[in-house]
């Protein structure tokens, strides 16, 4: 079987997800893409740092360069997040024709043109499914499976973080600063978490969205961004009473006729009777409207570990059927084991 290196820059709560789950399904991942899936090498800012994945100190380092640097590996991982040294690796990695996949919207947002001009410009491929909502397959779905549609409007929660404080808030009248440091727990807020209750960490998604939709860079200085920090619990309760949730919404529309595009970041009032009005915790939840497919709805969970892993991990067996063969890998077909029927 053809090996496939894989290094992981940064093995943080997502870093460790990925690890974790490839060690776990390495025989369905390899089964499907014919190839052998080495977790070559990991970069981490302290060694000496308890981790809940078991990595050989002789696969550990403490230069993410080096990682997405060293000539056996062909899929760099940047989980590092932040746009310095991220931006660095990435940069590095794609000028040697190296495959790259990100979780980094920070970075996608404010570099998206540069990296994909790197990637385009040395042959090598960028994947940043995992950069917005978490598990959820909103890329793929704007890249790929929509591509026949012009989209009016595209709304969504897109922050885990800010939506399970809002959620809590309503359910338990708790207040925000509680809560926030429980979303940090979790392993759902950022390392500056004023990212994500001031708004930015959602408008950099709606960005990304924004761009895949419509093909245009919006950057965050041309959005109207408002976070969740004035949020009150007598706000919740006036909403709560007239029918109403309030949850944290970036909308990006488009008028199909002038071509004018808006995009904003704000505690919205959504009728009880949406479905993202009862999307909660730490989900995320988008409508896209196509003009042709018409509404579809995406929910699933926007942040933590497993989610994040789940959209990396995608990303990763994308990027080796590519490297292989050029295409998304199908399952083998296994023989049906029917419990309802007869043995013969
Ligand atoms: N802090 C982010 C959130 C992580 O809460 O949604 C996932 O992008």
């Amino acid at each position: 079987l053809p090996v496939v290196n894989i290094g992981i820059c940064g093995l943080g709560t997502v870093g460790q997800g990925v690890w974790k789950h490839i060690t776990r399904s390495r025989a369905k991942f390899e089964s499907r893409l014919g190839a052998k899936l080495v977790l070559k090498r990991a970069s981490v800012r302290n060694l000496a740092k308890k981790r809940s994945v078991r990595v050989s100190k002789s696969r550990m380092s403490d230069d993410p360069m080096a990682v997405a640097t060293d000539p056996s590996i062909q899929i760099v991982c940047e989980l590092i997040g932040g746009t310095t040294v991220a931006k660095e690796v990435t940069l590095a990695a794609l000028k040697l024709g190296k495959t790259v996949i990100s979780a980094n919207k920070a970075l996608v947002c404010e570099c998206g043109p540069e990296i994909f001009a790197a990637a385009r410009e040395n042959g090598g491929h960028y994947f940043f499914e995992a950069s917005v909502a978490g598990g959820i397959p909103i890329i793929k779905a704007l890249r790929e499976g929509l591509v026949a549609n012009r989209f009016g409007r595209i709304y969504g929660i897109l922050n885990g973080t800010c939506n399970y404080i809002i959620t809590r808030m309503e359910r338990e009248g708790l207040s925000y600063p509680v809560i926030l440091k429980e979303a940090k727990a979790l392993g759902y807020a950022e390392a500056d978490e004023s990212l994500d209750v001031e708004g930015w960490d959602t408008a950099h998604k709606a960005s990304i969205l924004a761009y895949l939709a419509h093909g245009t860079w919006v950057p965050t200085k041309s959005m109207v961004v408002e976070g969740i920090t004035k949020l009150s619990q007598a706000d919740i309760q006036f909403a709560e009473e007239s029918g109403y949730a309030i949850k944290l919404l970036a909308v990006i529309t488009r008028d199909l006729d002038s071509d004018e595009l808006a995009v904003s970041v704000a505690p919205t009032l959504l009728p009880r009777t949406k479905v993202l009005a009862n999307v909660n915790e730490v989900y995320n939840g988008i409508s896209v409207a196509g003009d042709v497919v018409g509404e579809t709805v995406y929910i699933g969970r926007g942040a933590g570990q497993d989610a994040t892993a789940s959209a990396v991990i995608s990303d990763i067996v994308d990027a080796i059927a590519l490297l292989l063969r050029g295409n998304a890998p199908l399952p083998e077909p296994v023989e049906h084991q029917c419990p309802l029927c007869l043995p013969e």
